[in-house]
């Protein structure tokens, strides 16, 4: 294809993609599938490679992230990012809105409108365009200065990478000059529960809020357009684009591509602000995102500096929050589960009860070391609450109505499942059930794990099911599902030829899936499903895993010594070795399929880094140019750094590089080199 052609290629796949792209993240009405997107995105990226030269910072290729970060720049902001003066009570918010109306008619002024909002539970984040184009993006911070993550901003799909202009259109526009927009990043209650589904359970985030503010702070940008975030915008600054009230500024905001929130309404006084604050207290968890309250900003903006802040937060605008959704209910008991790494969890047993939209009867204690600083005891009234609005917990006993018959809660000296002694390694707050080979609830955990979503995705593969198997002694471990034959599938309780022949079927589809999953589904204690992509990218089959020493293993980036000495200590087991035998025969993918083939063969043996700014290059799509081409990307200058790309303004990497004598080319010779 010649450069023209796909020039006008990649900005019609530019246009449709980004179009896609608000139809499903703004709009909630896809046209077409993920599979179709993916499509799309992949011949961009496609077209994109092979003319370098067209790549943009705006174009949806640069969505998917790729770059490393070592170290987030610190930025000062244009205005301190405030924060807001928050309560809990009504009449607070009546006094907020009389203080309100006092100091607008001091300023001559009529009586003020509000806008009500719903508090979004993110994280606060900055983002700066400069004629249309985003260029930089960054965290609250302490609020005068932040950190700059525009590389992991970029991946959040309904962050603009070029704003609309308010008269629509797209890519073509331009809205000029310099524009800031502010709002909140947050993660769905969907995409929350996806990623900690794939998380090991030691790291599993408490609250979206939580799992938001780890991801911005990643290092690998791919990782962080993988957890997939959301962005909600609620404040504009910039010249040219500033109307007059803050609802039109949220239609502005709008209207240049941004997400807003649904719910803003205009309310005139404190009866309309209390009943919008009562429809949404219940209506809230409908959403599938989580907000803890209700922001009340003054309409006219002309009045905002006027009013003026304290040192923390403006006085044009408040937060209720509503109060943690708790309810009282009866322990009835302890029931001790076992999982797929031994560990004990007791889990209460609880009168159902109504709490934030749902009925709760189970909740777990976490620990014995939890047990006992709650002190309670089975048959207790005990508080209940939904920490970050997912899972409940028992956080405190009614003391004062404790019944005269309750029973303590004793560590088990068994495991209620095989009858194994318990065990508690020093130093850490949980017991086990040392009997990782015989334990039947071990064994049904590691199978489950094997077939979950984000390991080898084997969905006919319930719960039941693989208690059954795991029951009649038909399967030990994952290498015996290979070995199942349809008659033994279709002799279990309630299963009928057809669908063991669907677990047969979806076992053999299994064999598909790729060698990080199988990785992961190994269920190697502390490898989640983002270290078990690394680990199979570093080491390119399971052989050759058995037999890498922890230093080697330590030297794999997201691989430390705790997670080092898990590997090992997993595949020195007999048992492993068996299963991996069987794994092995049945034809799993052992080892990494065939790798994206090199484009050419230029930087091979090469170790590169680009310091300063390049022209005519993105630098995450330089450094994938170079990657593509056999050279390895380095993150410092050392003596075994082999070439130096300059830019502009090139520092003290270029100074170093020269001290060590290492090899500096330009942009226009990395051109010629590629
Ligand atoms: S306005 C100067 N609007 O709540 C006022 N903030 O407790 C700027 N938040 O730091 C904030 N939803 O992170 C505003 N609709 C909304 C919000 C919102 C959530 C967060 C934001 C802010 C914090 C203050």
């Amino acid at each position: 294809m010649d450069k023209a052609k796909a020039k006008q290629e990649i900005s019609k796949l530019r246009t449709e993609i980004e179009r896609h792209n608000r139809l499903y993240y703004l709009e909630a009405k896809p046209e077409i599938s993920d599979f179709e997107f993916d499509k799309l995105l992949e011949r961009l990226i496609a077209l994109e490679q092979e003319f370098p030269e067209l790549v943009t910072p705006d174009s949806p290729s640069q969505r998917v992230g790729g770059g490393i970060t070592k170290e987030f720049p610190t930025v000062v902001h244009r205005e301190p990012m405030l924060s807001l003066s928050n309560t809990y009570s009504i009449g607070e918010v009546s006094d907020f809105c009389a203080r309100v109306e006092k100091l607008v008619a001091a300023e001559g002024g009529g009586t003020p409108e509000y806008v009500a909002e719903l508090k979004y539970d993110g994280v606060a984040i900055s983002l700066l365009y400069r004629d249309g184009l985003l260029v930089r993006g960054s965290t609250r911070g302490d609020g005068r200065q932040g950190d700059e993550i525009t590389a992991n901003l970029r991946t959040i799909p309904s962050i603009p990478l070029r704003l609309d202009s308010p008269g629509g259109g797209l890519f073509d526009a331009v809205v000029s000059g310099e524009v800031e927009v502010r709002g909140e990043v947050y993660m769905r209650k969907d995409d929350f529960e996806r990623l900690n589904e794939e998380r090991p359970e030691e790291e599993r985030f408490a609250n979206p809020r939580n799992a938001t503010a780890g991801t911005l702070k990643l290092q690998d940008s791919a990782e962080v357009a993988r957890r997939r975030m959301s962005f909600v915008a609620y404040y504009l600054k910039g010249h040219d684009c500033e109307a007059p009230t803050h609802l039109k500024r949220l239609e502005q905001l709008k209207s240049m591509g941004f997400m807003t929130g649904a719910a803003a309404r205009l309310c005139k006084g404190m009866d309309e602000i209390a009943e919008f604050i009562g429809e949404w207290s219940e209506k809230r968890w409908t959403l599938p995102y989580e907000t803890d309250g209700v922001v009340l900003k003054l309409n006219e903006v002309g009045l905002w500096d006027r009013l003026g802040a304290t040192a923390k937060s403006p006085r044009w605008a408040i937060a209720y929050k509503y109060p943690a959704q708790q309810a009282k209910t009866v322990l009835q008991g302890v029931v001790f589960q076992v999982g797929r790494l031994g560990t004990i969890t007791p889990v209460a047993e609880l009168k159902p009860t109504k709490l934030a939209g749902s009925t709760v009867s189970r909740s777990t204690l976490h620990n014995f070391d939890e047990i006992e600083r709650l002190g309670v005891r089975v048959g207790d009234h005990v508080m209940i609450e939904k920490s970050g609005e997912v899972i409940p917990k028992v956080v405190s006993v009614v003391l004062d109505e404790r019944p005269a018959e309750t029973a303590a809660i004793e560590v088990p000296s068994e495991c209620p499942v095989c009858g194994t002694k318990l065990e508690r390694p020093e130093g850490e707050v949980s017991w086990y059930c040392p009997n990782e080979e015989g334990c039947p609830a071990q064994k049904r955990g590691r199978i489950l794990h094997f077939a979950s979503r984000n390991a080898l995705d084997i969905q006919s593969l319930g719960e039941s099911l693989v208690s059954q198997l795991v029951e009649c002694g038909l399967v030990s471990d994952a290498g015996d599902l290979y070995r199942l034959t349809l008659e033994q599938l279709a002799g279990l309780d309630r299963m009928a030829a057809k669908s063991a022949q669907n677990v047969l079927d979806a076992l053999e589809k299994s064999k598909k899936q790729s060698y990080a999953r199988l990785l992961f589904a190994l269920g190697i204690r502390h490898v989640g499903a983002a270290t078990a992509r690394e680990l199979a990218h570093a080491c390119p089959s399971v052989d050759r895993l058995r037999e890498m020493g922890e230093e080697e293993l330590a030297a794999v980036p997201d691989i430390g010594p705790v997670i080092a000495e898990s590997i090992r200590d997993f595949f020195a087991k007999p048992w492993v070795a068996a299963m991996l035998e069987k794994l092995a025969k049945a034809g799993l993918p052992m080892q990494a399929g065939e790798e994206k083939a090199l484009v050419n063969t230029n930087f091979e043996g090469e170790s590169v880094i680009f310091t300063g700014g390049l022209e005519r290059h993105v630098r995450q799509q330089a450094e994938e140019m170079v990657r593509e081409r056999g050279g390895r990307i380095v993150s410092s200058v050392s003596k075994k750094t082999t070439l130096v790309v300059a830019g502009k303004e090139a520092g003290s990497k270029l100074e170093k590089a020269i001290k060590l004598g290492v090899k500096v080319i330009d942009e226009d010779e990395f051109e010629r080199m590629l």
